[in-house]
């Protein structure tokens, strides 16, 4: 029956919503975001708070403002907040009301990604696993089990917020807050139920009355208000789905994740700075990079399968937090050029004419008050171009780059141009006391799952994640066969299907072989094994590697040996399928329910002495202790050597290690072309090694004198080879062109204390290997040394005047300098 009561109190309702997200101080239009009246264009950053510590946030938080960044965005991680359902934990770095408090007292916005499926290559997506074994419930799309989970969740982190007064409606720095991620993308096979289900999130969070804009990412369909967005390499060509929206960016993906296996993705300066520009060029209003700083991943919270325990992601800041250059200041130089036309960009119309099929010019002027501002972009991958623009001036535009034009006469900046350092870390073992470092060992106690012995049985073999809920890697499969003495014991194979990630196979208590698929996928394990004639006992270990995180049902994606089939294969074929045997089962090691990882519980373990015979053992916990490196450069753990496992530094987890696993020796080239569209294979590096070698330690994981490592290695390693090293700045190098300034820094408190190379003339070749060139100002290093030694940074003004040549316009010269950092 329709009832108009309910009719009137929802318009009202609705009324009310819409007056809240409007009337408050951030508003927009499709040229600005309107903060408490002023039109901005923001430059946005992604740190997420659990891949760093709290003690790290302040230093991130103000490198990014140091940047040139107005906010810093996150996802909010809904698995690591309520690990059991409504047991919520927001301590240490998940107190995410802390890390955006401080980055309103930096004077930062806050771009808050709820989510809550997140994917960010974070373990399963950042849904908690528990949602997964609730009867009836099917996430990410119409269906009321996952939607009351979602909501209350959801509205519990608005509430937070709403709390401690964090929205800009109230005075607080989060301007705009997204729901879902990226649904439009796997949307199709959801159907009807997809399309109801996004209509609720939009619905459902303008509910929350928050009074600040919801944003979608990827949604083409957004329902209005919310604003749909872009993510990408590039997204100059994106249209937001109503006139009236910002067009916004919010995942320009400044490198990529790596994982298991991978080499280390690179993308260069120049191509990042030329996605931003000409998003701006074509009507932009906010660019977040996705990542600012990536991070690590701690615990076992990294996503999959196989995603590796950094997530350096290439960013501007490094995983440790360093400044990655020249990308952290060629975008810093990007963000003043571009914000010197902010006005002009947000409040005025846009032309865009075609100098050539890759030549565009893009004027944006005001006709109140006649300013211009100009991006001339060439998106030809190979040709430079030289554009005359007759009283604006003649301009050289490299291929694939775009020159900013303040003014629409003068050249502020060009994104292949890059005038920032290049700065080289290295890492080294200082601490004599560390040199050698002295270990003890201990077995993993297998004794009851080597005879079968679990918690539970079932006559099936269970999937892993619905299993463990996640509480561990590992799940045990255990079950008997009865041979009589008529059976053939010999020549058998046993041959196991699994959805994967990792499979150890002992049969009576012997180890007979491990596999893994190399993307993580299902595999078939098949080993040669003999039995006995009477009881044998078969136990397989599988162990995860982080959960899915994307694509449409992702969730529902089977680990482990999931229904097998297992099989005994013997002479002439004769198969014993062990599928619906009675199989016995475990979630975990006994070494983790005994915390053997955890100093205070590790008394629990048998420890042994070390020695060559304990080298190379799998399922094996190893102890040692070292000293706090000195100093404030970064800690790291060297892992080569090393199998594949666990390290803890004083109890905490520093992550999966698996430096094993080399990346693959093809396509990595000494020379990097940032031109033409980018691609997680272009410009790789670290052919050949381990795709991980190095693990973050942050320092607050220290204390201030002696530290217990302890490490769970699963297939056999070495830690002679393990070390604890510091990250620091080594070299330096900038090249500047005349009439530009060269900046040079050693972060950190360490000084120039040598100048290797410096020529102001014509040199030529990189960081390493510059050359003089056919004309060379002789006294080039005294005047830079003169400027630098014993300076943490420098500047130097590059001109004929300042290198004692007087006034020789008409040179095109350059200065490049080498220098060396160090702590004294
Ligand atoms: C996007 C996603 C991010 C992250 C990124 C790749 O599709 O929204 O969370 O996964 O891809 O790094």
């Amino acid at each position: 029956m329709f009832n108009i009561r309910s009719l009137v109190l929802s318009l009202v309702a609705s009324l009310a919503c819409l007056s809240f997200s409007t009337a408050d101080n951030v508003t927009y239009d499709s040229n600005a975001l309107i903060i408490n009246g002023e039109r901005r264009i923001i430059f946005s950053g992604s740190i997420h708070y659990p891949r760093s510590t709290d003690a790290m946030w302040p230093d991130l938080i103000q490198k990014a403002k140091d940047g040139g960044l107005d906010a810093i965005e996150t996802y909010i991680f809904w698995d690591r907040h309520e690990p059991q359902r409504r047991k919520y934990d927001f301590s240490g770095n998940l107190d995410f009301i802390k890390f955006f408090q401080l980055i309103q007292d930096a004077g930062l916005y806050v771009v808050m990604r709820i989510g809550p499926y997140v994917c960010a290559e974070w373990n399963y997506g950042g849904f908690p696993v528990w949602l997964h074994n609730m009867p009836g419930i099917q996430l990410r799309t119409d269906n009321q089990i996952y939607k009351n989970e979602m909501q209350t969740f959801t509205t519990k982190i608005v509430n937070m917020c709403k709390a401690a007064n964090l929205f800009a409606s109230q005075g607080g720095p989060i301007i705009i807050a997204q729901i879902e991620n990226e649904y439009g993308n796997v949307m199709t096979p959801y159907g009807d139920a997809g399309k109801a289900y996004i209509n609720w999130c939009a619905q459902m969070a303008e509910s929350l009355n928050i009074g600040v804009p919801w944003i979608m990412c990827q949604q083409s369909d957004a329902p209005q208000p919310m604003i749909n967005t872009c993510n990408g390499f590039y997204c100059d060509n994106f249209t937001p789905n109503n006139p009236k929206s910002p067009k916004m960016f919010t995942e320009n993906w400044v490198g990529w994740f790596k994982k298991w296996g991978d080499k280390d993705p690179h993308r260069t300066a120049e191509d990042v700075a030329f996605s931003v520009a000409k998003f701006f060029q074509f009507g932009g209003v906010l660019n977040n990079y996705y990542m600012y700083h990536g991070g690590t991943n701690f615990g076992r919270t990294s996503g999959g399968p196989f995603i590796t325990t950094s997530y350096d992601y290439d960013a501007p800041l490094d995983e440790y937090g360093n400044l990655n250059q020249p990308k952290w200041g060629h975008l810093r130089q990007l963000h003043a050029s571009i914000k010197l036309g902010e006005k002009i960009l947000t409040s005025s119309t846009r032309s865009d004419r075609n100098i050539s099929s890759s030549v565009t010019l893009t004027t944006f002027s005001n006709p109140t008050t006649g300013g211009r501002f100009c991006f001339l972009s060439n998106t030809d991958a190979s040709n430079d171009a030289t554009i005359d623009l007759q009283t604006d001036g003649k301009y050289f535009v490299p291929a694939w780059s775009v020159t900013i034009l303040d003014g629409c006469n003068k050249e502020v900046y060009n994104t292949a141009k890059v005038n920032t350092q290049t700065s080289v870390f290295v890492k080294e073992q200082n601490e004599k006391e560390n040199a050698q470092l002295s270990w003890v060992w201990a077995p993993e106690p297998m004794r009851d799952t080597l005879q079968g012995i679990g918690k539970f049985k079932a006559n099936l073999l269970l999937e892993q994640k619905a299993t463990t809920v996640d509480f561990s890697d590992y799940l045990w499969y255990m079950t008997n066969v009865e041979t009589d003495q008529t059976s053939s014991l010999y020549n058998i194979t046993l041959h196991v299907n699994t959805k994967g990630h990792v499979l150890h196979a002992f049969v009576n208590k012997r180890y007979v072989g491990s596999q893994w698929a190399t993307n993580g996928q299902s595999f078939v394990l098949e080993k040669p094994i003999s039995l006995k004639s009477g009881t044998n006992t078969i136990t397989l270990l599988s162990a995860t590697v982080g959960l899915k995180n994307y694509d449409a049902f992702y969730d529902t994606v089977p680990t482990g040996i999931d229904g097998g089939p297992v099989y005994l294969i013997g002479s002439g074929n004769a198969t014993t399928d062990l599928s619906s045997n009675l199989w016995s089962y475990k979630v975990g090691l006994n070494g983790e329910m005994k915390r053997l990882y955890n100093p205070t519980f590790s008394s629990r373990g048998k420890w042994r002495t070390f020695d060559q015979a304990s080298i190379g053992r799998r399922m094996t916990w190893y102890k040692t202790s070292f000293k706090t490196p000195s100093g404030v450069d970064p800690v790291v753990l060297d892992l080569q050597g090393m199998g594949k496992g666990q390290a803890w530094v004083n109890g905490q987890s520093i992550g999966r290690f698996w430096p094993s696993f080399i990346a693959g020796n093809d396509s990595c080239s000494e020379t990097c072309d940032y031109r033409g569209a980018y691609n997680p294979s272009k410009c790789v590096e670290n052919c050949g090694n381990p795709s991980q070698r190095w693990y973050h330690i942050p320092r607050s994981f220290l204390s201030s004198d002696t530290n217990t490592l302890i490490l769970f290695e699963e297939i056999g390693g070495n830690p002679e080879q393990v070390s604890v090293q510091t990250v620091t700045i080594q070299t330096i190098c900038g090249h500047a062109n005349e009439g530009s300034t060269l900046e040079l820094s050693c972060q950190g408190g360490h000084i120039i204390s040598e100048i290797q190379f410096a020529s102001y003339g014509n040199p030529g070749g990189k960081c390493g290997s510059f050359t003089q060139g056919l004309w060379n100002v002789s006294n080039s290093i005294l005047l830079v040394e003169r400027a630098c030694i014993g300076m943490e940074s420098c500047s130097i003004d590059v001109s004929a005047k300042s290198f004692g040549i007087g006034d020789a316009t008409n040179l095109s010269a350059r200065l490049a300098v080498q220098a060396l950092c160090s702590n004294d």
